[in-house]
């Protein structure tokens, strides 16, 4: 996903859940250190590192890099949401081979807000995270373990007429989609990578869009095929979108959506 104004416009389930995690976990957080530097790893579009995150943290921060794969986000974070201690920088979270070549101060806290849903190698990124906090640095991971959207994407991705633009489309459900305990799953991996977890939960939410455009817009901002589509049949996708999901809700409550939200604060030891 790269359509940076898109997302900024059609966030409101992601600003939603990122406010509440973060006015929770971050007065939890030890702030002691003068040089307190944060990382946010997928920032997007980057409001949210500059309208949520940032007014949130302690008034002694001095740095916050905010980095996405997305050189196209980047640039829309850079442009629209630029402040003195915000550096927007590109980083592949997953791919990147010695992250600390790049930081290398490294990061006091990392936070992740609505990302690492789209990871698939994700020992891969909890070792990249681990490397680039500093000892006793603190982590909060805010991401997708489920959501029937992705239910519907694999039912599309078997539709002849769909399946020519959707043949990748297991990398873009979320390893912990069909999982029965992701938490469990997710607080394994990241004690395999070193840390010690302090929290880490799957609990399920419910977010009730104002109409039914709003829902479609949200929908439309996160989805990687539409991109691929002739303008003519993106449309038709996007109603197709939308009538498995009512399916799914059993017709009813068109506007809500239901998924299951991975949040862990993790440590990493002395
Ligand atoms: C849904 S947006 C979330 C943006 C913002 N954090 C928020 O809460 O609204 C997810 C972002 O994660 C980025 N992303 C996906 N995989 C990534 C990776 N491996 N490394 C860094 N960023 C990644 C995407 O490019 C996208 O901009």
């Amino acid at each position: 996903m790269d359509q940076a104004s898109l997302y900024a416009n059609a966030n409101a389930l992601q600003r939603r859940d990122a406010e509440a995690t973060l006015r929770t976990f971050i007065p939890r957080m030890n702030w002691h250190d003068e040089r307190e530097t944060i990382l946010d790893v997928g920032c997007g579009s980057g409001d949210v590192t500059r309208n949520l995150l940032l007014p949130l943290l302690p008034s002694w921060v001095s740095r916050v890099v905010a980095v996405d794969v997305s050189p196209r986000m980047v640039d829309f974070a850079a442009k629209n949401f630029a402040h003195n201690i915000i550096d927007f920088r590109h980083l592949d979270i997953e791919k990147e081979e010695n992250p600390r070549q790049k930081f290398p101060e490294g990061f006091s806290k990392i936070f992740s807000l609505y990302c690492l849903h789209w990871v698939r190698d994700q020992p891969s990124c909890l070792e990249n995270l681990f490397t680039l906090l500093r000892p006793s640095g603190e982590a909060l991971l805010v991401f997708l373990a489920a959501n029937p959207l992705f239910d519907v994407y694999e039912t599309l991705s078997m539709d002849p007429k769909w399946q020519p633009y959707m043949k990748d489309v297991s990398n873009f459900v979320p390893v912990h989609q069909h999982q029965k305990d992701p938490a469990a799953l997710f607080a394994r991996a990241a004690e395999d990578a070193g840390f010690e977890v302090l929290t880490c939960q799957a609990p399920e939410m419910k977010f009730v869009f104002d109409n039914i455009n709003y829902l479609k817009n949200a929908v439309k901002a996160v989805n990687p095929f539409i991109s691929r589509m002739p303008v003519e049949e993106q449309e038709e996708f996007l109603a197709a979108v939308m009538q498995l999901l009512s399916e799914g809700n059993n017709n009813k409550q068109e506007t809500v959506a239901r998924y299951s939200l991975m949040v862990a604060h993790l440590q990493r030891p002395e």
